[in-house]
């Protein structure tokens, strides 16, 4: 297997500012793509004007949104600010939306340093007329380990509404066969099990998914350098539940680009932001590497091995900071 790792690039300034020669964006810069008409725009969501310009008239039928929640320090009062800045571009992330359509939300949290704003959060969507639909529950494979505590393995997921976008229950499925018979019930004379009466030899994923792998190196679709990715799997089940074929979906904050991906893969279009020209760049790389391979990520190489391998100042810098060598 190839091993060209990637630090967190969030976490490193200087590889940042190494990479950033590489990168076909600046802050402002727009993609836009001829074959499927997806857009990547390098632009902050918390300036609405610029937002809306991309979209103009166009208006999306779903979204994925993964804030992030590490972007400040921890305390009671950025609690606040943290839910006053989610309000604001969530305003505006209905603009832009169509009558009839869906939001998906993720929700961290950091216990350890008070920074807990599921509660805020979900009091703050009352007042944005969108409906709350449910709460969803992604359990990780791997957790943070404590002797003194409950692993964390949460990730919390929360889907609204507006209007009456339509609900594809059939993506909803698992592949996870189903083992209880379950209750019996009398069905034209006869006493049937739950296995008899039900559509799927596989259980729906509800509200709490425990069959999404999280992303780690071995897996095709990691993208080395990104700290949050989200896994496909995860993110392809929102697509085919919540939007059509050639609906707009969209995504605030793109950074590894698996919305995009996601909406590829299912003949969506899609619009995604990220405010970090690296991050832009590495969702064009990681689109134009699809296209090309078919493959959704790099599995532990990285979006930047060609320009790395070559560059001693980043080899350098890889070497002295993480002891990391490509041969
Ligand atoms: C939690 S990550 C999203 C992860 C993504 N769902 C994935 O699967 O890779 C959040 C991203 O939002 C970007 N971001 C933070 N604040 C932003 C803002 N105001 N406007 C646009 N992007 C922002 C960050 O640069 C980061 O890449």
């Amino acid at each position: 297997m190839l091993n060209h790792p990637l630090p967190r690039i969030d976490k490193d300034e200087k590889l940042r500012k190494l990479l950033l020669p590489y990168c076909r964006f600046k802050y402002g810069t727009i993609w836009i793509d001829e074959k499927e008409k997806h857009k990547i725009a390098c632009v902050d969501v918390s300036k609405s004007e610029e937002v809306k310009k991309i979209f103009g008239k166009t208006k999306g039928k779903l979204s994925v949104q993964d804030p992030p929640y590490n972007f400040i320090a921890f305390t009671e009062k950025q609690n606040d600010e943290f839910i006053i800045w989610c309000k604001n571009w969530i305003a505006l992330n209905q603009e832009i939306s169509d009558k009839n359509s869906s939001f998906y939300f993720w929700l961290g949290a950091d216990q350890s340093n008070h920074f807990e704003p599921f509660g805020g959060f979900v009091e703050m969507m009352k007042s944005t007329g969108l409906t709350s639909r449910s709460f969803i529950t992604m359990r990780n494979q791997r957790g943070y380990g404590t002797q003194y505590n409950w692993m964390a393995i949460r990730q919390e997921l929360l889907y609204y509404t507006f209007g009456k976008p339509k609900f594809n229950i059939k993506s909803e499925y698992t592949d996870i066969p189903k083992v209880l018979k379950g209750y019996y019930k009398e069905v034209g004379g006869d006493i049937t099990d739950n296995m008899q009466r039900s559509k799927s030899q596989f259980i729906r994923a509800g509200n709490v998914w425990i069959d999404v792998q999280q992303v780690f190196y071995r897996m095709e679709e990691n993208v080395n350098g990104c700290f949050a990715q989200k896994p496909l799997k995860a993110i392809k089940r929102i697509v085919e539940a919540s939007s059509a074929k050639n609906e707009l979906v969209t995504d605030f904050f793109s950074h590894s680009g698996t919305t995009l991906i996601a909406s590829e893969l299912l003949g969506r279009k899609c619009i995604t932001f990220d405010y970090d020209p690296v991050y832009c760049e590495i969702t064009l790389r990681r689109l134009e590497n699809l296209r090309s391979t078919g493959k959704s990520g790099w599995q532990n190489s990285n979006p930047f091995y060609n320009e790395i391998k070559n560059d001693k100042k980043i080899l350098n810098h890889l070497k002295k900071k993480y002891n990391i060598t490509y041969n």
